[in-house]
């Protein structure tokens, strides 16, 4: 897509319907070129129709507004580029194979994911009408001990957003976040190639919003926001508000890192309390560090765990 699609995308957008001609002469490209495009359009996805006399309707406007998160992270002094991609491999991927080349604080979203990754090798399954989005930050080597704090804070982030909007989410450690016992965003963060003294973090957002299907497979632990609330949210702006939230607190984290946010984590924190399984050990929950890591208690002995597999038994 285009800065050309991204227009008539926007223009189908604000209006209830506009003809050929006015977008072609907006364009300044012929009749045929607009066909052409609207064409493609369709093919990737977008609901397009054709109404006589009137010319073209877009009647499924839950559509990622590309203008508009540009115009966030244009004015935004931390978020310095925005790629849109209808479908890719994994946002992720794609942003350790281009990494060179994109600036410090990119955000790189997709449509759709073919190969979408999750933790400790598992798949993302790709949900229609989810949120799939990996932020690339550039940061001094000395400071890559931040990976595992800066994934929480990321989930703190969310979980802060979507409890705005009145949803009723909570954190599972270290961050996946759940509403009503299934998940319903996940992050994969991954630490990629050396450059001048400077790694890269790639953050990899993954949330469910508006599908209404879950597949058979994952429907028994994962949901959507729109399947628990029967409620439609507005994906745009879920994305930039979690923009301006991670860019608002990111100054903070970066001077006081995770314990500045570690009561709120652990007011969200599902774990607290509770009988877990850590790669398949038994143990209880008792605290969540100064970093981040998770404190277990197993037959009195406290054991401090920063990474793996982590299962709550209810
Ligand atoms: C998990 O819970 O296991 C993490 C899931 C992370 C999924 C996101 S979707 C965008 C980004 N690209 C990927 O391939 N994975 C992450």
């Amino acid at each position: 897509m285009d800065e050309k699609d991204i227009f008539i995308l926007r223009k189908l957008y604000e209006n209830e319907y506009i003809s050929g001609e006015e977008l072609a002469s907006l364009l300044n490209i012929s009749r045929m070129a607009i066909n052409k495009r609207i064409k493609s359009l369709k093919a990737l996805g977008y609901k397009i129709e054709s109404l006589k006399k009137k010319g073209y309707e877009l009647s499924d406007k839950d559509i990622i507004r590309v203008w508009e998160i540009k115009d966030c992270i244009q004015s935004s002094n931390l978020f310095k580029e925005f790629i849109y991609l209808d479908e890719v491999d994994s946002t992720n991927t794609y942003v350790k194979q281009n990494q060179q080349h994109l600036p410090n604080a990119t955000l790189v979203y997709a449509e759709r994911q073919a190969q979408g990754r999750g933790r400790l090798s598992r798949r993302w399954v790709d949900l229609e009408k989810g949120i799939k989005m990996s932020i690339l930050l550039k940061i001094l080597l000395l400071d890559l001990e931040k990976i595992v704090p800066l994934t929480l804070f990321t989930g703190l982030v969310i979980n802060r957003v979507l409890r705005e909007y009145g949803v009723n989410s909570f954190i599972k450690w270290s961050n996946d976040i759940y509403l009503n016992g299934k998940k319903i965003c996940g992050i994969l963060s991954e630490l990629s190639g050396e450059v001048e003294g400077f790694g890269s973090i790639i953050i990899g957002v993954g949330i469910n919003v508006n599908a209404e299907n879950i597949p058979n497979e994952i429907k028994d632990i994962a949901t959507s926001l729109k399947a628990e609330t029967s409620q439609n949210f507005d994906r745009t702006r879920l994305i930039i508000d979690i923009l301006k939230e991670f860019e608002k607190e990111f100054p903070s984290f970066e001077k006081y890192g995770f314990s500045h946010f570690r009561d709120e984590y652990k007011s969200f924190c599902m774990n607290l309390g509770k009988e877990i399984l850590v790669n398949g050990e038994r143990m209880v929950c008792r605290d969540i560090g100064q970093k981040g890591e998770l404190v277990c208690e197993k037959e009195g002995q406290i054991i401090e765990i920063s990474s793996g597999e982590v299962t709550i038994r209810f």
